[in-house]
């Protein structure tokens, strides 16, 4: 099986490469091999790399710089794996594209489903939206996971930030009144593999929206009290919690964003850790990146 991944020097993608070079040929992009606002280029580099399966892990993902950049947002959420979808299409090839918690407004009572209503609150929950459906409608066979909160253990994100800062003994203020499921982006490389090989890659029934995270919900201030406990560092001393209204942000995020896995598990036969589970094996899995700051 050959394949096409997009984005691959991002959170999931990393991992993705990893994993799926170890047990088929991969064609890897990164922006430096295709820019994917280039709709010409991407049409050109699929026909050129002849995939079985396009895997789109690119995004743009700055939640905040999305609300005053909406076009370059569009471009690269919503119109580039539209692009990916009609190409892949036209070489037979089926697609697995990443989507997110934030096409929900959060005010459901139980956790998203994935044929609930979406309601995006701000622009980047709006392209992506955009392009879950964009595939969708494509007429390709594709796989729509969405995921939330994702972590990793190298880059910048919300884990490095939160070590870094209680490595230095500054108190945070973390927001507890939104709730996600935080999920490690090594388990939805893995995640993604299974689902591959289980479906193969003709993807078969499984065409459609799936929801790949951790189990049970956390709040943002949970997830970084579990950070640092797992770094022993005294969490009740440099973590408190605060209301998103004394944190105000640029885009606005559901305040309840869990997303049920169940029909993920049923049809993959795939069960996620639980997100607290997930934290301390990737964290002691990996020691050295506590010492990242
Ligand atoms: N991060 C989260 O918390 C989160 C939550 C829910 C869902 N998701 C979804 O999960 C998927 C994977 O997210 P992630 O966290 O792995 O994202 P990420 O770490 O931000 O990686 C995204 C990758 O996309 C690339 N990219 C952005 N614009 C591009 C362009 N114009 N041309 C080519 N490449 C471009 C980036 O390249 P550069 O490195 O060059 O910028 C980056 O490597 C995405 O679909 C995302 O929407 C993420």
């Amino acid at each position: 099986m050959r394949i096409l991944l997009t984005g691959s020097r991002g959170q999931v993608g990393r991992h993705l490469l990893a994993r799926l070079r170890e047990r088929w040929e991969v064609v890897a992009w990164s922006r430096a091999e295709v820019d994917l606002t280039d709709v010409a280029a991407i049409e050109a580099g699929v026909r050129a790399a002849g995939p079985d399966v396009v895997i789109n892990a690119a995004a743009y993902t700055a939640v905040d710089r999305a609300e005053s950049e909406p076009d370059l947002c569009a471009a690269v959420n919503a119109t580039a794996p539209a692009a990916l979808a009609r190409a892949a299409a036209a070489v037979s090839a089926t697609m697995i594209h990443y989507s997110t918690d934030y096409v929900f407004d959060g005010t459901l009572d139980r956790p998203y489903r994935p044929d609930d209503v979406p309601n995006p609150l701000g622009v980047y929950g709006r392209t992506k939206l955009d392009g879950e459906r964009a595939v969708l409608d494509s007429g390709v066979s594709a796989l729509v996971l969405r995921t939330s909160a994702v972590y990793d253990l190298e880059g910048r994100n919300f884990l490095q930030t939160i070590l870094g800062r209680a490595r230095a003994g500054e108190p945070l203020r973390v927001v507890a009144d939104q709730v996600t499921c935080p999920t490690y982006a090594g388990d939805i490389a893995d995640a993604t593999v299974t689902m591959l090989e289980r479906a193969g890659c003709r993807l078969g029934e499984s065409h459609g929206l799936h929801h790949v995270v951790s189990r049970d919900g956390a709040s943002w201030y949970d997830f970084a009290c579990a950070i640092v406990t797992e770094a022993g560092l005294d969490a009740t001393v440099l973590v408190s919690a605060i209301p998103t209204s004394e944190y105000p942000t640029p885009a606005r995020r559901p305040a309840w964003s869990v997303l049920d896995g169940s029909t993920t598990a049923a049809t993959f036969d795939l069960v996620m850790p639980p997100w607290r589970d997930a934290l301390v094996d990737a964290m002691r899995r990996r020691p050295s990146s506590l010492r990242a700051a």
